[in-house]
């Protein structure tokens, strides 16, 4: 019987994981959800059965490849899969497919959130400000970006995006103004909302030479990932811009610090939030269990990312 493991060190939410069962059970496949395991090493021992696996940002290492005799299939549910080992995975014959989209929504509504919870001084009871009227960067104008952009129009911000792989008359016709540079959305934007992968490309490539660019009061809004901001950079504007904030969905390294020194110009989630609503965890876990499914039975292998 053909094995789906299904490993989430952050489980998806409870009716997620009941219609991914059905999903997999119509197939006659078998389940076996690993969920808050402790460590790595667990995960390596538990794949050692498994022909598919549906992963969020669990690190799928060589060695849980390795480890992985059967395995045909990792679809991580959701959209970065910078947590796998694109070589190794493809080194072994496993397809790798992310599901874009499935989880955006999700996304960009808490990037809007974090604005607000900013502009209100974290709800600490002083007079904050107003979206409205504001000018919104966003830096990357993919699923997230883009409905970051539509929710951001209902607030009345005025929107400018940076994109250099999405056509300027997309992003025109959906009333964005469209930048020619990532320095011109920089220096626009009262807020920034970064939307980009973490790849070699993107990685440290948020630095002190970017941040510089940003008027002082501006705030950059980070629900990617940690790893395309360069800290030391980022601590020395905050240092530099006395009215400068950082709010994000992913703490960095030096995150400790940086609360101590910057009382109420930074906020981190305690874990990273910004997928984990139900309606996420159903559309991306579905969305994994028939990609599996699909390739399986009949080798299609649409958002093959290896
Ligand atoms: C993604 O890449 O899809 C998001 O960052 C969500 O990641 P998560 O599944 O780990 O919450």
């Amino acid at each position: 019987m053909t094995k789906v493991l299904i490993a989430t060190v952050k489980p998806f939410a409870k009716a997620a994981v009941d219609q991914i069962k059905t999903t997999l059970d119509k197939a006659g496949y078998e389940t076996e959800f690993f969920e808050k395991y402790a460590a790595q090493d667990d995960l390596i021992e538990a794949v050692a059965d498994a022909d598919a696996m549906i992963v969020r940002s669990d690190k799928i290492t060589a060695e849980v490849i390795g480890a992985a005799k059967k395995l045909k299939i990792v679809v991580r549910a959701g959209a970065g899969f910078d947590n796998v080992n694109l070589e190794a995975a493809s080194a072994n014959d496993v397809v790798v497919m992310n599901t874009p989209g499935q989880n955006s929504n999700a996304v960009a509504e808490l990037a809007l959130g974090m604005m607000v919870f900013q502009a209100r001084n974290h709800f600490n009871g002083t007079s904050g400000s107003e979206l409205k009227g504001k000018k919104l960067g966003i830096q990357a104008y993919g699923n997230v970006g883009r409905l970051v952009a539509n929710i951001a129009k209902g607030f009345g911000m005025e929107i400018y995006a940076y994109d250099p792989f999405v056509a300027r008359e997309t992003m025109e016709a959906e009333i964005v103004n469209v930048c020619e540079t990532v320095d011109e959305l920089y220096s626009v934007s009262d807020y920034l909302s970064l939307h980009i992968p973490a790849n070699d490309k993107t990685r440290k490539s948020i630095n002190y030479d970017l941040l510089s660019k940003m008027k002082d009061g501006s705030v950059l809004v980070n629900t990617a990932r940690k790893e395309v901001i360069d800290e030391d950079g980022l601590m020395k504007i905050m240092e530099e811009k006395t009215n400068f904030k950082y709010v994000s969905d992913i703490a960095p390294d030096n995150r400790l610090a940086l609360e101590e020194k910057f009382d109420g110009r930074v906020f981190f989630t305690p874990k990273k939030m910004g997928a984990q609503t139900a309606e996420a965890n159903i559309n991306a876990g579905i969305a994994a269990a028939k990609q599996i499914i699909a390739y399986l039975e009949k080798g299609v292998a649409t958002f093959k990312v290896n």
